[in-house]
Parts: structure tokens; sequence; C-alpha cells
């Protein structure tokens, strides 16, 4: 497996590798990883005949009170992740690599950007549009694979390479849970044992309005009450719980089309998100 720090040392890489023909996956991460990222790396192979995964807590998509400092970071058990599990090339840079001293390009989506989690982190899909779009530039990938947990974010990049003409496949994996209801994310080890068990009421609440669905409510407003009431009883404070078309991200009142119900809520100082299709 190789470990490439800098542009060059990827673009050696990928470069090689096209030129025998090879295509390229790339798994975009903030490391800490997780089995959610793994399943990422799982698909990519499927769908390339090289991986690259990119380790990089990207500044510019956190705000300036968020936890940039203190968001997990392991070079060496991502490392040894990336190798048991087939990858063949680790792209980690420092942010003096990605980011130039006087660096002012920026890639902005202006529609889907607006809402849920753009409304609390005004900031942060710019930043999250434009890392990736390096990435994507950087590797030279054919494909890249996003989760389904950051569905919003997954929508906005497929919206940026559809407007932008970027020549790469998005592949949005499905969401991947632990054993007890809880979205995989790094940010879950911030959890104590208590928070944890309190933040079940998010997965259990989504659940619950997945299944008042399935049997037949279709009033937005009803399936919202049941996860914001699911939170507010274990002691976590909403950021936003939407019921959105899942193409668009426009509220709905009535769900008759594809939808998507996500939620961001506080456990402590804690923010998780998760989410549920509907139809
Ligand atoms: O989802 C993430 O981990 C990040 O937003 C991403 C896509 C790696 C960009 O920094």
């Amino acid at each position: 497996m190789k470990i490439c720090r800098t542009v060059e040392e990827m673009r050696a890489v990928v470069n090689e590798w096209r030129a025998c023909g090879l295509k390229i996956g790339l798994v975009p991460t903030m490391g800490y990883l997780h089995a959610g990222h793994i399943s990422l790396v799982k698909i990519a192979r499927k769908n390339a005949d090289r991986v690259v995964l990119s380790l990089f807590v990207n500044p510019t998509q956190f705000g300036p009170t968020e936890d940039l400092d203190k968001y997990p970071r392991d070079f060496e058990r991502d490392r040894q992740a990336c190798e048991e599990n087939g990858v063949d090339a680790i792209f980690a840079p420092t942010p003096a690599v990605m980011y130039d001293e006087d660096f002012s390009t920026w890639v902005k989506e202006e529609s889907l950007s607006q809402v849920m989690c753009g409304v609390t982190r005004p900031i942060h899909f710019r930043g999250v549009c434009t890392v990736c779009l390096k990435l994507f530039n950087i590797t030279r990938a054919d494909v890249a694979v996003f989760g389904r947990k950051d569905a919003q974010q997954a929508l906005i990049i497929e919206r940026m390479v559809r407007d932008l003409n970027v020549p790469i496949k998005i592949i949005t994996a499905p969401l991947v849970r632990e054993e007890d209801g809880l979205a995989l994310s790094s940010r879950n080890r911030y959890l104590s044992e208590d928070e944890h068990r309190r933040a079940l009421s998010l997965s259990q609440g989504l659940f619950a309005a997945e299944k008042a669905f399935a049997n037949g409510e279709r009033n937005a407003a009803a399936l919202i009450a049941l996860v914001e009431n699911s939170v507010s009883a274990n002691g976590g404070k909403i950021d936003y719980v939407v019921v959105n078309a899942r193409n668009t991200l426009r509220p709905l009142e009535t769900i008759d089309r594809p939808a998507l119900l996500a939620a961001a809520v506080y456990f402590g100082t804690t923010r998780l998100i998760d989410n549920v299709f509907l139809g």
C-alpha cells in the first residue's frame, strides 16, 4: 500500500495506474476509520481496479467554534485498517499541502446547501465541495464513494459534479449502524456512556417514524414529532428534524414523493446526524 503525503506523490501513483488503463476509486474521509468507512472501501473495490482513501481533516469545512482541534486523529490505526481492507493508496496531506497561504478559489453550491446542516453550519458545504473537487482532481478518480449518513452532503456532491461536468461517478452507499442502532460516526467517540445510551433515542425515533410511514402516515409534522419527542424525552437538544423531498431537499407537508426524514441533534456537546428514506 502506498502512502502519499503530497499532491506530486499522489499524482505519480495515479498517473502510473491510469497509463495501465486501471480504473480508480476514491473514498474521501477525515480519518478515524470505522466500519462505515470500510463499507465504502468495499464498494469502491467493486467499482474500480485501484482504491485510494484520503485521510484529511479538512479545516475549511469547520466553523470557528466547531470541533476541528479535537476531531479524532490516529494515522497508525487508520493505516492498519486500510492495509487490512485492501486499500491501494492513502492520500494523507497536511492542510498546508491542500491550501496555499493565499488560497482564494471556492466551490459554492447555492441551493441544496441552504437547508438542514447548511443553516447551522453556513460555511460547511463550501469547504466540503472545495476539498472534494480538489481530491477528485488530485486522484483523477473515476468513481468516488460517499456514505448516506451524510445524505445532504452526498446530494450536494452529486449536484456539483453534474453542474461542473466533473468526469467522475458518485456512488452513495447505505448507512451503517452500530448493533444498538446508532449511526456510525467518528464523532460517536465523544459520547459518554450515558450520552451514547440516550443518543439511541435518535435512531429509535427515526425507526418509529419509518414504521408509522409504512402504516400509512403521510403527514410530515406527525413523523417529525415522533423523532423530536423521542430525542427531547432523553435530554437531547434538537438542531433540526425535517421531512424534505429527496432530490430537491424542499420541505414537504404531505409525503407524496420519495422523502428524506433527517435530523441533527446534540447530546452534550456532540452533534449527531441521522436519517431514513421514506418511500
Ligand atoms: O464526510 C466527510 O468525512 C467529509 O465531509 C469529506 C467528504 C471527507 C470531505 O472532507
